[in-house]
């Protein structure tokens, strides 16, 4: 089926899957046919039976989940739309925002040149220090207007 997409993420603590799987399930709704993969279980992951992919992973100590980066080493998606969207405390706060998507999805971005983004956001996420909330700035409602914009553009 033309459009069949995959997003496939890398979690640690399940934001970035909340992310995913609100993502998976708006383009679901949108009429795409689309399957939900955690780079974390399967490491091994090969997009070939997709027309689109949609990777997410989130940031800690300055660094993105490795598995992003696997990801796109391990994967030919020449003929391939992609969308990106990295979790991290920086992409949450409007004052860091700008340079979060600058620094963490422009590493990927500039990286793997050769793939066909057609779209990359930047969104908050949620850190607990032995069961205490240190921040909390997800935003489903980004997360979910950000995919109705992408199922647009996969579907183009
Ligand atoms: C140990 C640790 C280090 C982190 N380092 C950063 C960081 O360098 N920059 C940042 O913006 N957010 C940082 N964060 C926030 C994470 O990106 C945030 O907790 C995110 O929601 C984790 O996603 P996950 O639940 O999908 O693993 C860090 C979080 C933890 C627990």
């Amino acid at each position: 089926m033309k459009g069949k997409t995959v997003v496939a993420f890398a979690s640690k603590s399940g934001v970035t899957e909340e992310a995913a799987t609100l993502i998976a399930k708006t383009l679901r709704d949108n009429g795409i046919e689309t399957e939900l993969v955690n780079l974390r279980k399967d490491k091994k992951f090969i997009a070939s039976a997709y027309d689109n992919v949609v990777v997410g992973g989130a940031v800690r100590c300055g660094k993105i989940y490795g598995e992003v980066e696997n990801f796109f080493k391990r994967n030919n998606l020449s003929k391939k739309k992609a969308g990106l969207f990295i979790v991290s405390g920086g992409g949450g706060d409007p004052k860091e925002h700008d340079s979060a998507l600058e620094k963490y999805n422009g590493s990927i971005t500039r990286q793997f040149s050769d793939v066909n983004f057609v779209s990359n956001a930047a969104f908050g996420g949620m850190m607990k220090i032995f069961g205490k909330t240190v921040f909390d700035n997800r935003d489903p409602e980004k997360v979910r207007k950000w995919a109705e914009e992408l199922s647009i553009k996969l579907k183009k």
